[in-house]
């Protein structure tokens, strides 16, 4: 191992474990099984990254930190740079549109010592960032991407920049092979790809051949796939089907941080480390401890525990879903401390078992597909004119999410 190769350790138990499970390096960095938590904004914040690394191995991706406002220093943007000191490896996502802007971000991380691994988020589908040519619009035009990636990794150094992506603005519109390689010519050390269009938003099922097609075309980096892992055998069956190096977890760890130990499990069990894992399968009493345990570390984390309590509200139906709560729910939906949530927990059923399927499948955003919002006539040319460019270095005014 080179002084640099950093192997990811699962947290709990506290040693490195160097395994076979995975091959994925992305630059020096190697987790000890090819998975990602997804970057999500509003959700991966130091507590939920600390408290999914608890279950497994893997790289954990902060949520989404938009250049401009870490550059001018937002109180904001400065708490969500936040890692825990037994994060091994510290992944912070970056959202941008101005090369500019993204550099003296990546810099900044850089020189301050706040990474080890940096991505760059280009599957935003929302409209008020796609509006202004933002998000999953911005590798249409194909130089203004190329310039951020170039830029970003150029700044990063000896830390490794990744790009995320989605397959493209629509089906007529794919831009996820052309931006791959430029992605990998610029030289950034590995390429996630959503296998939906940005007019798709979370709609119907990712397509997991385009993860194929770009990870044939791309040689000399990893290609993660993302979408629609909802279980850890999901997760195998993605690199099996796509031949892809790893897998990015989003919505199906919501509520069930445990997910990370059935994915270490799994990959532990093809790679022949282990047989016969058993699933993790919390009654509701270890719902509820994960639960708390949660609570606690986003009170650490935002340092106020009326706040945490009110974030955590959002939490709440996922790691409910299919237990027996009744009535309790909704009350569950309106914590507003720790103590409050201690009163409603003992009023559950504590020792009621997993409740099987019913706890399974899809859960978080879905939506309908719809036509994205796009600057005017953005679809013309796959280059960036002068009037565009005046609305793009809009787009990062209140952006939020992937
Ligand atoms: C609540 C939420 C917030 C998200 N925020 C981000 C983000 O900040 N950056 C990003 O690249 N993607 C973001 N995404 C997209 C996810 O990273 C992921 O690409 C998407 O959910 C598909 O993966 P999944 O099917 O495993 O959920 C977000 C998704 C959700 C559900």
């Amino acid at each position: 191992m080179t002084k640099r190769e950093i192997v990811v350790e699962t947290a709990v138990r506290d040693e490195v474990r160097v395994s076979r499970a995975s091959t994925l390096a992305i630059g020096p960095i190697r987790p000890a099984v090819p998975v990602v938590l997804a970057p999500m904004a509003g959700i991966t914040n130091m507590a939920y990254r600390r408290l999914c690394r608890e279950q497994g191995a893997g790289v954990f991706v902060s949520e989404m930190i938009t250049s401009r406002a870490l550059v001018e220093r937002t109180p904001g943007s400065m708490l969500l740079i936040q890692s825990h000191p037994t994060e091994s490896v510290r992944s912070i996502q970056l959202y941008g549109v101005d090369p500019v802007t993204v550099r003296e971000a990546v810099k900044m991380l850089v020189a301050e010592n706040y990474a080890d691994h940096i991505d760059l988020n280009f599957g935003c589908p929302v409209p008020k960032v796609t509006r202004k040519g933002g998000g999953a619009a911005l590798p249409w035009k194909r130089t203004l991407f190329r310039n951020i990636v170039e830029e970003a990794v150029k700044a990063a150094g000896d830390i490794p920049l990744t790009v995320k992506m989605r397959k493209g603005i629509d089906a007529d519109h794919l831009t996820f092979i052309e931006a791959g390689k430029s992605a990998e010519g610029a030289g950034a050390s590995a390429i996630a790809l959503h296998g939906r269009t940005a007019s798709e938003f979370y709609s119907g099922h990712a397509d997991w051949n385009a993860i194929g097609e770009l990870k044939a075309a791309i040689s000399s980096v990893p290609v993660l796939g993302n979408g629609d892992i909802w279980s850890a055998e999901d997760a195998v069956r993605m690199v099996e089907q796509t031949d892809c190096d790893g897998v990015v977890v989003g919505r199906g760890c919501l509520g069930r941080p445990w997910l990370f130990a059935d994915l270490e499990a799994a990959f532990r069990e093809r790679a022949g480390e282990v047989t016969n894992h058993s699933h993790v399968q919390p009654t509701l009493g270890e719902v509820a401890i994960t639960l708390r345990r949660h609570l606690v570390l986003l009170t650490e984390f935002l340092g106020d525990e009326g706040h945490a309590s009110r974030d955590i509200r959002k939490h709440m139906a996922w790691y409910f879903k299919g237990y027996p709560v009744g009535e309790l729910r909704a009350q569950f939906a309106q914590v507003t401390s720790l103590a409050h949530l201690d009163d409603l927990i003992v009023q559950l059923d504590l020792d009621a078992p997993y409740p099987g399927q019913d706890a399974e499948g899809q859960r978080g955003r879905q939506g309908t597909p719809k036509k994205p919002t796009l600057p005017h006539r953005w679809l013309d040319s796959q280059e960036l004119s002068a009037a565009e460019q005046c609305v793009v270095s809009e787009a990062e005014i209140d952006a939020s999410g992937g």
